[in-house]
């Protein structure tokens, strides 16, 4: 299930017979790759042990709203920030109509009020409670919201009663639970995207470089993948693994990126410039290490060819969307960049060591905050982990690229 790989799963447990199910859930959660946070209701707590959950998911288990040493650790806004998922299972007929009603009195409605990411629920309950009016309207009124709900399936009831309200199993859970990142957006499109540095060399040994660690862009092909794009990362050098199902081609140098790109250009419906490519290169590669005979030494340099402005002024030109790296005026540079460049979307991250906020975000960190814009708006991405940033992104590009494609049609 490599849908979930790397995918930090949120397991809310919640009061009911089925809690026991959601052991063997952690297990195949993580079997499956994903890092797992538990959260329990008090409730939830009287049927299994939050020691049996701290053994199975290799984490703390989180049981209090107001828990010192919790918040000192991670908090619930960085619980919810952290989750690219939450998955109440089992969901009880109680602990649905909070959700319904948006209440906040214990850790696990908190978190499911304060996240971005996607919400799905396992109901799991007597036949009777499922069956009742107020439960229907409630589980309606979620899905209305976007929620996901899986099951209830029918059956054997702990209670000895036969019907509707058992707990889905677990490897259809799974199941479910991976669909949730394929949103399909970007269904038979085809991508290219670059990232990572590129490396410049000086000699055999040296080379003029930078501090992208690929993450961004990858983030991006993986998001893109999962909307159901045919994606091209085109990477400079990285320790990152590829993609599930993405074609990878390694590259070294802003030239040998360039031409990659334009090799693959001609079937692209999308191009996305995630990476940190030199503006210039040393205008000679010398054949030999170069020895240290002198005092001082100076580097001629030359402009690399631009990839970004190339693609976005090429006869077969995509949707484009460009990243802009900036330590100053990031709208004013930004918005130079998207009319200069000829791009349909530019993604701008500040990088550097001026950051007011906790993490360090942009190059080489794990996150990162965007300020998108296009020709005929802007939209802010807050600060979080790459691969959530990059799905908000994806899911912002697609709906930009399906405007601009309605828009050439009725011009037509
Ligand atoms: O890799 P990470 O550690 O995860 O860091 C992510 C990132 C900070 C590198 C990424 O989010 C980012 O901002 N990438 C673009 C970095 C950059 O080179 O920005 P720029 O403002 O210098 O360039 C503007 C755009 O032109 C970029 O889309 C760039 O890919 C493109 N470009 C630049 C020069 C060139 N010769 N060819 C290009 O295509």
């Amino acid at each position: 299930m490599k849908r979930l790989h790397g995918k930090h799963i949120l397991l809310g447990i919640t009061g009911g017979i089925a809690a026991y199910k959601s052991a063997e859930l952690t297990r195949r959660l993580r079997d499956a790759g994903a890092d797992v946070r538990v959260v329990m209701t008090r409730a939830a707590t009287e049927f299994v042990t939050a020691l049996t959950f701290q053994a199975l998911s290799g984490n703390p288990v989180h049981t209090a709203l107001l828990d010192e040493s919790a918040e000192a650790g991670m908090g619930h806004i960085e619980l919810a920030r952290w989750a690219d998922a939450i998955l109440i299972a089992p969901a009880s007929a109680n602990f649905i109509a909070k959700l319904t009603q948006g209440r906040a009195d214990d850790l696990l409605s908190t978190l499911c009020l304060a996240t971005e990411s996607p919400l799905a629920f396992a109901p799991s309950m007597n036949r009777a409670m499922w069956g009742d009016l107020a439960t229907q309207a409630n589980c309606k009124a979620l899905q209305k919201r976007g929620y996901f709900q899986f099951g209830p399936e029918s059956g054997e009831q702990a209670c000895g009663e036969n019907g509707e309200g058992r707990m889905m199993e677990v490897p259809d859970l799974i199941n479910k639970l991976a669909s949730c990142f394929e949103s399909g957006e970007l269904q038979a499109l085809n991508v290219i995207i670059t990232a990572g540095p590129t490396f410049e060399p000086i000699d055999p040994v040296r080379f003029i470089g930078n501090r992208s660690s690929g993450r961004m862009g990858f983030a991006m092909a993986q998001a893109a993948r999962e909307a159901g794009a045919a994606v091209t990362l085109i990477s400079g050098p990285t320790h990152l693994g590829t993609p599930d199902a993405v074609t990878r081609i390694d590259v070294e140098t802003a030239e040998q990126m360039h031409e990659a790109v334009f090799d693959h250009l001609k079937h692209c419906d999308i191009f996305i410039a995630a990476a940190a490519v030199a503006d210039y290169k040393p205008a000679t590669t010398y054949e030999q290490k170069l020895k240290k005979d002198h005092d001082s030494l100076t580097l001629q340099l030359e402009r690399n060819k631009d990839i970004l402005y190339d693609v976005a002024h090429s006869k077969m030109r995509p949707f484009v969307v460009g990243f802009a790296a900036e330590t100053e005026q990031l709208e004013e540079n930004a918005l130079k960049k998207l009319q200069k460049k000829n791009l349909d979307m530019i993604a701008a991250n500040r990088v550097g060591k001026n950051i007011a906020e906790k993490q360090d975000i942009g190059f080489n960190s794990e996150y990162n905050a965007l300020q998108v814009f296009w020709p005929e708006g802007q939209a802010s991405l807050e600060l979080a982990r790459k691969d959530s940033l990059a799905r908000q992104l994806i899911h912002l590009i697609a709906s930009r690229y399906q405007q601009k494609k309605q828009h050439e049609k009725n011009t037509a």
